[in-house]
């Protein structure tokens, strides 16, 4: 392990079927005003709303509502959050829906007490929070981006074409989720195989960065080797409580900043993603599906031996007789084909990219340094061009 760090994850996490029960548990923890953050309308449908509007009663709370949270949240949205916390005088933010939800409460919550401008001192300044937090819990009902237990926030300026990702300290985290996995059972297939890859994205991220002997790369192994097994049944079975009571948990996993330990960890395939989200507003595990293949075969030649490596411990590549550089491809080969079987987006053209957009998706790509290479523009316009 290289590096000096500091560990500690503050979210209490309710897991299973009667995970719900858990807010019972939380809610007296609270003062009596609670604004109840959701999107647009799933949790009405598959009653999950009655069962929550029925705890908060049962505790004596106000409830305030800001419904209507959009996938890839916006700047505009959270202005219209903050004013809704403000008058609710909220004294907890309940997240009820994925990471959309999740995100836009913690960003609601850091600024609720602030004077600035949201956007500008989040997403543009990265400043840290100066003002007093509202605490966030949250009821989990898709998976994938593991903001049920980390600080990440990310929002999207329509009109700057920006998406863009605040990473706040553990003040911010929820303070508590509760994840029961039967409440993403209604999740479109769409969403769910979306989710899978960007938990898979996730563990690559922090992965495919350091060559020292690291600990955090065996657990990040045995996990991508647990999604790819129950990401098999459940893309066959979406009601496969096992499956998807896995999945939920190694999501939580791969984001809680347990794995980014002791490594650099890359982000280029999110950065690269962001930016087709900000033209394109798809859906976000889609973006890293469409680039990720041109991306990790334009890094291999930096990265060969790690990719080899992933290519035996995690694709089952038999290495005998075989050049590392032809291992390190055979990986990548197994993990596009496996993408293909379960039905992600290849390309950015499915996601609506069209040719006029190509150049603004470069310029709105912001680069990172953790990686096996650090590109430039013509290598983004190259990965991009791949991806079309
Ligand atoms: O809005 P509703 O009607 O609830 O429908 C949602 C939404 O349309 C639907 N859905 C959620 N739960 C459902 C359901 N439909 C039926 N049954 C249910 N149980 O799913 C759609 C997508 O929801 P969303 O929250 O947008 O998905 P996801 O969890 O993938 O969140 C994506 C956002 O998280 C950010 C992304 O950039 C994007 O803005 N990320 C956050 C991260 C973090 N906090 O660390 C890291 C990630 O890399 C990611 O960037
Ligand atoms: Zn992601």
């Amino acid at each position: 392990m290289l590096g000096n760090f500091t560990y500690s994850n503050p979210t209490k996490l309710y897991f299973g079927k009667d995970a719900l029960e858990g807010l019972n548990a939380e809610l007296p923890g609270y003062g009596k005003n609670v604004l109840l953050v959701y999107g647009g309308g799933s949790i009405k449908k598959n009653g999950i709303y009655k069962k929550i509007i029925e705890i908060l009663q049962a505790n004596g709370k106000n409830i305030f509502e800001d419904a209507g949270v959009m996938p890839n949240p916006t700047s505009d949205k959270l202005e219209e959050g903050i004013q809704r916390a403000r008058s609710a005088k909220a004294d907890l933010i309940l997240a009820v829906g994925g990471g959309s939800v999740c995100d836009y409460a913690k960003a609601v919550s850091v600024s609720v007490n602030c004077n600035d401008d949201a956007w500008e001192k989040y997403y543009i300044r990265f400043d840290d929070v100066t003002c007093d937090i509202i605490p966030v819990g949250c009821v989990l009902t898709m998976v994938g981006t593991g903001s049920e237990m980390n600080g990440g926030s990310v929002i999207t300026n329509r009109r700057q074409k920006l998406k863009i990702g605040h990473v706040f300290g553990d003040n911010v985290f929820p303070k508590f989720s509760i994840l029961n996995p039967e409440f993403t059972f209604t999740v479109p297939k769409y969403q769910m195989v979306a989710g899978i890859y960007d938990i898979m994205s996730h563990i690559l991220e922090q992965y495919f960065s350091g060559t020292d002997d690291n600990t955090s790369d065996y657990i990040m192994e045995g996990l991508l080797r647990s999604l790819i097994h129950s990401a098999d049944i459940a893309v066959k079975n979406p009601k496969d409580y096992e499956a998807r009571s896995n999945i939920m948990w190694i999501a939580t996993w791969a984001l809680n900043t347990l794995v980014a330990k002791g490594k650099t960890t890359d982000w280029m395939v999110h950065m690269l993603g962001q930016a087709i989200g900000a033209h394109t507003d798809a859906t976000h595990g889609m973006t890293l599906s469409a680039v990720s293949m041109p991306y990790y075969r334009h890094i291999l030649p930096y990265g060969e031996a790690k990719f080899a490596r992933y290519a035996v411990n995690v694709w089952g590549v038999n290495p005998e007789d075989k050049s590392q550089r032809q291992v390190a491809e055979e990986g990548l080969s197994e993990m596009e084909q496996w993408m293909q079987s379960i039905g992600l987006v290849m390309n950015i053209t499915r996601l609506g990219a069209t040719e006029e957009m190509l150049d603004g998706i470069v310029k709105s790509t912001r680069i990172t340094n953790g990686g096996y290479k650090v590109l430039d523009e013509k290598d983004i316009k190259k990965v991009i061009k791949a991806s079309y």
